[in-house]
């Protein structure tokens, strides 16, 4: 695969993937509780300043994390990822490049079908100053599937993250291996060491 060798001889993910990975699950858990809130006050307070505020904020941040996730898959291509943790069968690798994959496209999927269903709604505008680049020109009935999509991936993404973290624990405190080590901020001193 793509410069999947580049790393082989490290046994824990380098300091960009790490940072880019933990900025990724910082700017989701803002991400994802907004965006619930946001549809919930919709409906209970009839679109007052907060929640319109609350939308920008969303659609903003979205675009950042589109953003963020882009550079990450490039700087994942070009420096690739260590070798599998030695101790894991091929069951347990194959999992995991499963679920790491679909989440790198799901993160691609979610935020760019929310821009498609706001620029099919019309909803381009942030914080009442700026304009979105249209994907789509408006249509109104495509619009509602398209942010019903928008709104099952991000559930979805939601589950797979769940599997995910419930994964890195199950390795931390049942399984005790290396895996969560790899990732962790400080991780780079094992290699140093
Ligand atoms: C990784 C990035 C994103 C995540 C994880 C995410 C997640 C969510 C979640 C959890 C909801 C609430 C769904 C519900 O319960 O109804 C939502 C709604 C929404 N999101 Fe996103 N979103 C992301 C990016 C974006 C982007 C980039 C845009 C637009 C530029 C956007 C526009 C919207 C809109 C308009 C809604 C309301 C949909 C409705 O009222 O049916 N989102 N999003
Ligand atoms: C928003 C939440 C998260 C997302 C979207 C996410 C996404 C990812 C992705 C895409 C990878 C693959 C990296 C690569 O090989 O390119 C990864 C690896 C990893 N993540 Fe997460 N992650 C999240 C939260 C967490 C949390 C909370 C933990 C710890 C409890 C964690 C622990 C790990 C570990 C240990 C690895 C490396 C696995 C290995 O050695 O192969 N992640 N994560």
């Amino acid at each position: 695969m793509a410069g999947s060798a580049t790393l082989d001889r490290q046994t824990t993910y380098s300091t960009g993937a790490r940072h880019f990975h933990w900025w990724t699950v910082a700017l989701l858990l803002i991400q994802v509780p907004v965006g619930l809130y946001m549809v919930y006050r919709g409906n209970v307070t009839n679109f007052d300043a907060l929640t319109n505020t609350l939308y920008s904020a969303h659609k903003t941040l979205g675009l950042v994390i589109l953003a963020l996730v882009v550079a990450r898959l490039i700087y994942r291509f070009a420096h690739g990822a260590p070798a599998d943790e030695p101790t894991l069968s091929r069951w347990h690798k194959a999992a995991s490049h499963a679920t790491h994959w679909s989440l790198y496209l799901l993160l691609i999927l979610v935020p760019v079908v929310g821009w498609l269903g706001i620029s099919l709604y019309g909803a381009r505008e942030v914080f009442g100053i700026v304009s979105i680049p249209p994907l789509a020109g408006p249509n109104q009935a495509a619009a509602e599937g398209v942010l019903l999509l928008h709104r099952y991936l991000a559930y979805l993404t939601v589950a797979l993250i769940g599997m995910h973290i419930g994964a890195a624990l199950f390795h931390y405190f049942i399984r005790r291996d290396g895996v969560l080590a790899r990732m962790l901020p400080q991780a780079g001193r094992r290699d140093l060491a």
